[in-house]
């Protein structure tokens, strides 16, 4: 672990269903510090794109709509997602738009256009950060890297729930393929591709509740001084 830098970050990476998402904002909140979502954002730039009628398949036009979002993130109990004023929180979370998000991810010229949008999030007191490339991408730098994973059947049953609390019709059995293509394309891409950084701690959460893992990381926060109590 790397001593405190001016703002200090804690990166989360994984697959989907890993618990990422449910793990950072429950550090973000005992931490009191601020939290990037980055797969919203490439969600977000995925919708927007298609709203403006642009191919997904065309990188460059992708790349103009990822470069010019305007797009707002309230956080706190209430955690929205604006874009150009139109709240589309909801829309995000279905795999649909995953699936286009993981599409559009793919391309260099979206993730270079996404990159200082995401560093821009690293104020004080601190960030938690949680996607993919956190830890190997976007902040290299970061004081504690966490690569978290479960496995493939524990991560489907994960989103499925976490999908029908938030009213979103699925299959088990279509969302558990679709998950499995999602990951295949994050992993073998060849920019950014889905991988824990060499020098993030790893943690197997299959059989982990999510204030265990959470617990794991503020403990290792403590033991670096971070954080007292
Ligand atoms: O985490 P979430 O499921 O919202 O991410 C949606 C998609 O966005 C992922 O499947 C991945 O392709 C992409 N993504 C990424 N890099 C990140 C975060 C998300 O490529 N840092």
């Amino acid at each position: 672990m790397r001593s405190a830098a001016v703002v200090p970050i804690v990166t989360v990476d994984g697959p989907s269903g890993s618990g990422k998402g449910t793990v950072s904002r429950a550090l973000a909140k005992r931490l009191g510090w601020h939290l990037l979502d980055s797969g919203a954002l490439y969600r977000v730039t995925a919708l927007a794109a298609q709203r403006a009628g642009v191919d997904l398949g065309n990188e460059a036009e992708v790349a103009r709509v990822a470069a010019s979002l305007d797009v707002q993130f309230s956080e706190g109990e209430q955690e929205r997602v604006l874009l150009a004023g139109d709240d589309v929180t909801h829309e995000l979370r279905t795999e649909q738009c995953g699936e286009a998000a993981s599409k559009v991810a793919a391309m260099p010229a979206v993730r270079r256009a996404l990159l200082d949008r995401q560093r821009a999030f690293a104020v004080p007191p601190g960030l938690v950060a949680d996607g993919r490339d956190m830890g190997t991408g976007v902040f290299p730098d970061a004081l504690l890297k966490v690569f978290l994973t479960a496995s493939p059947e524990e991560r489907a049953r994960r989103r499925y729930k976490q999908l029908i609390e938030k009213g979103i019709d699925v299959n088990l059995h279509d969302l558990s393929r679709e998950i499995a293509q999602r990951d295949e394309r994050d992993a073998n891409r060849p920019v950014a591709p889905l991988a824990p950084a060499a020098d993030a701690r790893i943690i197997d959460s299959t059989r982990m509740s999510p204030e265990e893992v959470t617990e794991r990381i503020l403990q290792w926060l403590r033991e670096a001084g971070v954080m007292t109590g």
